[in-house]
């Protein structure tokens, strides 16, 4: 496995699912109470520039659980906040920590972070992925359904972060994932290119019905990322039509699964009875955070 997490294309499906049995492992031990402590000993730093409470929360509480240490750092009260280079942060805090993990707004920085560290660097969300919420959100699945490859799969919403890390799982794992968004908030054509050029089945389309019929997992999210709050009214107009609700659920598979990595506007791009319903996995979703971070970790930190 690569030394990094940084996006999804940087595994095989096999490292996907090796993540997934060593997740499924951990998770019982955290359940019966049996020791799991991969990581005594160790310090993972965990760089945050934007606000957190699941990424922040399950890792920190992961790292405990593994038997090391997290240790959070708000990036505006570091010296990178004041200029220092990223290189030198880097290389600094390698020889410090075992791991990084780092939320940020620029990806590129991110890379930068990883290119000059000498320890593994974990992506907390980055303008253009969120990685670690797709390998939680599939978990999740392979939990409510026989088969997670075999499944169709629709984005409805802004065409964000986690829209761009769906489409390198379709990449990945060669599921079929339809996604819906109004004109002009489409993914990154750049990352649907290379995904296709690895044969991802990606259907790009503006009607969320369209997208929704026969489906059978279900995924949105806020119609204004971080970075975006200030064009909330103007997206709330653009996005009108784009929610989660029954009658656009009614289209779905009978049995079909609904997604939100949350925060939610609930009413927003998602109903509150929709949260709150039976096909909502939403909570096991996040619930999951914690199981698989732990899952990576302990892979990519292993001495
Ligand atoms: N889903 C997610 O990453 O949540 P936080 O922003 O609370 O970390
Ligand atoms: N797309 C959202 C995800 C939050 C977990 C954001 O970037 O704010």
């Amino acid at each position: 496995m690569n030394k990094d997490f940084l996006a999804l294309s940087d595994w095989s499906l096999e490292d996907l699912e090796s993540i997934f049995s060593l997740t499924r492992e951990l998770k019982q031990k955290q359940k019966a109470g049996t020791p799991h402590q991969l990581l005594k000993g160790q310090t993972l730093g965990m760089i945050f520039e934007k606000s957190s409470t699941r990424t922040r929360v399950s890792f920190e509480v992961g790292m405990f659980q593994l038997g090391g240490h997290g240790l959070f750092l708000h990036s505006g009260t570091t010296q990178m906040g004041r200029g220092e280079p990223i290189k030198d942060t880097a290389r600094v805090m390698s020889s410090y920590c075992d791991g990084v993990m780092a939320r940020t707004y620029s990806h590129a920085a991110l890379e930068e972070f990883a290119e000059n560290s000498y320890i593994p660097v974990i992506n907390g969300l980055s303008d253009l992925y969120h990685p670690c919420q797709l390998v939680a959100d599939m978990f999740t699945v392979t939990e409510h359904k026989e088969d997670y490859k075999n499944l169709k799969y629709c984005w409805i919403g802004d065409g964000n972060n986690m829209a761009n890390s769906w489409i390198n799982a379709a990449a990945l794992v060669g599921f079929e994932l339809r996604i819906a968004t109004p004109k002009g908030y489409e993914p990154d054509p750049k990352i649907i290119a290379l995904a296709e050029k690895s044969g991802a089945n990606v259907i790009l389309t503006n009607d969320p019905r369209e997208a929704a019929e026969g489906i059978d997992v279900l995924n949105t999210d806020v119609w204004a990322s971080m970075g975006h709050e200030a064009e909330q009214e103007e997206r709330i107009k653009a996005f009108k039509g784009f929610q989660i609700n029954s009658s656009l659920l009614e289209l779905a598979a009978p049995d079909a699964v609904v997604m939100h990595c949350l925060p939610a506007h609930r009413d927003e791009e998602i109903t509150d009875d929709v949260v709150e319903g039976s096909q909502s996995i939403i909570f096991d979703e996040a619930e999951n955070r914690l199981h698989v971070q732990k899952a990576i970790m302990a892979t990519l930190m292993a001495r």
